[in-house]
């Protein structure tokens, strides 16, 4: 432990260094445009004031969504559901986007071409920018911004992830909706993370206020039981995750039992497979929680025949049956082999 001198604290903690083939670091790469408003502007400018009402408030709502390889050029997956949420986040804000459903779906279509960048990750915001000052929002300008840039795995670890129950629980009902994809509803996801982080976990999953399973800090949660599936419902005050309903229907289409159900922590640990849904965690597998290993902590077959269907969608290998990709006239860095 070191003192900072001037402090009264020392250095609260340190992150443990982290094993190579567990975390992966993620540094921003940039790209040439990042679509603002309406214009796509250059990369360094797309800048904003110290006192813009976001920065303040957390004033802002946005998605993250993925653009995936084909065989041939490569496909934004579920294009409209991110930017209806995005809109819906928006809705529950009272914030007024001066764009349609159908504009910022092509405008995420515009910055991908611009950038010719292919797998990406595309982050859409809005945010309360320069105005005021006072809690109260109006007067800020909304202010929508689209960028793209190359991103990679986000839970590592090919046999599953090492996770842990967070201490931290998500928001209550009727304090931060949790409905809403809001930036200050990530302050809670951070405290999940890094305490995860910090005791040597990948990722932590929260419970929700009265203490039953709700989501991990950026992924929605499943646990498969006796050939069941099982999900928190949106009750909980989990995020309606668009790779939690692709994973609901696939597992539908496949046949599978599928219930939105609440449950307590310890029905994780008894289950035959866990696994995490997200944008960034994709489908993963979680290996062992709080240390307790999943069954044998082998990667499942109900978690393998879901993560086949999901990835052979996303990457063109299978025929796109729920019609989730919108294409895009990028070829990928690294074509997916047909
Ligand atoms: C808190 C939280 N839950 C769940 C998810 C998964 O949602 P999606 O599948 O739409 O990415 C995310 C990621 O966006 C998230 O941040």
């Amino acid at each position: 432990m070191t003192s900072r001198i001037g402090s009264r604290y020392p250095e609260v903690y340190q992150f443990p260094a982290r094993p190579k083939e567990r975390f992966t670091l993620m540094p921003i790469q940039t790209t040439s445009k990042i679509w603002h408003n309406g214009n796509l502007i250059p990369w360094e400018d797309a800048t904003i004031h110290v006192l813009s009402h976001v920065i303040h408030y957390g004033s802002a709502v946005f998605e993250g969504i993925r653009c995936y390889g084909q065989p041939v050029g490569s496909a934004v997956y579920r294009l409209p559901e991110h930017m209806q949420r995005l809109l819906d986040s928006a809705k529950i804000y009272r914030m007024e986007l001066p764009f349609t459903l159908d504009e910022l779906c092509a405008a995420v279509v515009d910055v991908i071409e611009a950038n010719g960048v292919a797998p990406c990750y595309i982050r859409p915001i809005a945010l309360r920018g320069y105005g005021e000052i006072g809690v109260s929002p109006k007067g800020s300008p909304v202010e929508v911004y689209i960028a793209n840039f190359p991103w990679g795995k986000y839970i590592a670890g090919q046999g599953g992830a090492d996770v842990c129950i967070s201490s931290w629980n998500r928001m209550a009902p009727n304090t931060m909706p949790a409905l809403a994809k809001a930036s200050s509803n990530y302050m809670n996801s951070q405290l999940i993370r890094m305490e995860a982080e910090v005791n040597g976990y990948q990722e932590g999953i929260a419970l929700d206020v009265n203490g039953l399973v709700s989501e991990g800090s950026g992924e929605n949660i499943f646990a498969v039981r006796n050939g069941v599936i099982y999900t928190p419902p949106l009750a909980n005050s989990a995020l309606s995750g668009i790779t939690r309903d692709s994973v609901l229907t696939l597992a539908r289409h496949l046949g599978l039992t599928v219930i939105e159900q609440a449950f307590p922590r310890e029905m994780l640990y008894i289950a035959d497979e866990v696994f995490f849904s997200g944008t960034a965690a994709e489908v993963s597998p979680i290996r062992s929680i709080d240390r307790i290993v999943i069954a044998d902590g082998k990667v499942g077959e109900i978690t393998k025949k879901i993560a086949d269907e999901f990835f052979g969608i996303a990457n063109g290998l299978k025929p796109d049956r729920f019609g989730w990709l919108t294409p895009v006239k990028v070829s990928a860095a690294d074509p997916v082999p047909a």
